[in-house]
């Protein structure tokens, strides 16, 4: 944890304060805002499942924190009218612990593994034959008059979830029927996400608010919430409870969270990479030793949301920080960079005259696109479509 890690109120972990999250998330399909496409295939899968009396196949979700994999484990369990049973990769240490946690389910009980990349290797074998033919192999003995047998365990759907699908081994990700990927959220998802918060919190919210709150959550339901509340803290105390456009905003600006969602975290890994290393490429164990963060944390937490917004580039040689990036921060770019910026606006036909942005976003694309396998990495093909992207904020 560095020094703006404390305060990060852009931070999609779960906090403390969160458990007032378990009475804002929804419980039912039908009340989960966004996702469309994973919530009709899942909507489908379960009503099949019910049908034939059968658990559900495995589910893997996966994509950056917060987008709400543990909101649709336990809708999973609801709409199939079974058990929640949650736990985490790094909870379960050895085989021994999975094999209590399974032979104690209920048939159709559903399982829950957080983070299922941080699984162990002897851990992951106990759990291929559960998923399989819901069956356990135990050794009994050691040497040469060891033996396994065989225990049933009852039917079960596990609920594997991670922000790195690319971590995962071959032979338990091809183990899942159900593989989704959740992104980012769109912003109309977001603000109406933050209306339906706001009611079960009893915030008076005006439409305007909702609309800034939404557009500064990183399209991360889990980050529109927390904002959501603190900015119910400014309502509260200077504008008689409503959250309108201007306490929104200015509740926002004094947490440091700018137009984009970024908070200062971001901006000083972007203004590290241009003011420390000329813009990079910089590999990614350098540059957080430059800014006191964990590699994983900067994959996993700050890197999704910046490739995604075009300010970041991820290539063989390191993170580059993109020409949208130096712009954004209003910092010098190199002269090969702003040429190219200008040539790429020149090239694009309906570009506002004079406006870099054009050319940038082209070039925070490619960056996008380039981090295959990586599960953060959600350059996808999903611009032009409303979803939280650079370009509906760069027009200062
Ligand atoms: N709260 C958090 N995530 C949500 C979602 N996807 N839909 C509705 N409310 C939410």
């Amino acid at each position: 944890m560095n020094e703006f890690e404390e305060e990060r109120l852009v931070s999609p972990d779960v906090g403390f304060e969160e458990t007032e999250e378990d009475n804002i998330r929804p419980n039912r399909l039908a009340d989960y805002i966004g996702q469309a496409k994973v919530k009709d295939n899942l909507e489908v899968f379960i009503k099949a499942a019910m049908q034939r009396r059968e658990p559900l196949d495995h589910v893997l979700l996966y994509g950056p924190p917060g987008l709400g994999k543990t909101t649709l484990a336990n809708i999973i369990a609801a709409e199939m009218g079974a058990n929640l049973r949650s736990t985490s990769g790094p909870a379960i240490e050895r085989p021994g612990d999975l094999a209590a946690i399974l032979t104690n389910l209920e048939p159709m009980d559903v399982l829950f593994i957080d983070e299922i990349h941080r699984l162990n290797r002897s851990v992951e074998e106990v759990l291929y034959p559960a998923m399989e033919d819901f069956c356990l192999d135990i050794m009994i003995g050691k040497g040469p008059s060891a033996r396994t047998i065989r225990m049933d365990v009852p039917p079960f759907t596990l609920v594997g979830a991670t922000t790195r699908a690319g971590r995962l081994s071959a032979p338990l990700r091809d183990r899942f029927g159900v593989v989704n990927r959740l992104e980012y959220y769109h912003v109309d998802d977001l603000v109406t996400i933050v209306i339906r918060s706001s009611k079960i919190l009893g915030i008076e919210m005006e439409m305007e608010g909702a609309k800034e709150i939404g557009r500064r959550a990183r399209g991360t339901p889990r980050i529109a919430n927390r904002l959501l509340r603190r900015v119910r803290d400014f309502a509260q105390v200077v504008n008689h409870n409503l959250v309108d456009y201007a306490t929104a905003r200015e509740a926002m600006d004094r947490l440091e969270v700018d137009e984009l969602g970024l908070d200062a975290v971001d901006r000083h890994l972007l203004l590290a990479i241009i003011q420390k290393f000329g813009g990079g490429p910089v590999g990614l164990d350098t540059l957080g030793a430059s800014i006191s963060e964990e590699t994983e944390t900067i994959e996993d937490v700050y890197e999704p949301y910046l490739l995604q917004m075009g300010l970041l580039q991820r290539t063989s040689r390191g993170r580059v920080a993109t020409a949208m990036a130096y712009q954004y921060l209003k910092q010098p770019m190199p002269a090969d960079m702003a040429a190219k910026a200008t040539q790429l606006t020149l090239l694009d036909g309906d570009a506002d005259a004079g406006d870099a942005s054009g050319g940038n976003d082209g070039n925070g694309r490619d960056g996008g696109k380039g981090g295959r396998g990586n599960s953060g990495n959600s350059g996808n093909g999903d611009e032009g479509d409303g979803r939280f992207t650079r370009s509906q904020n760069f027009t200062s």
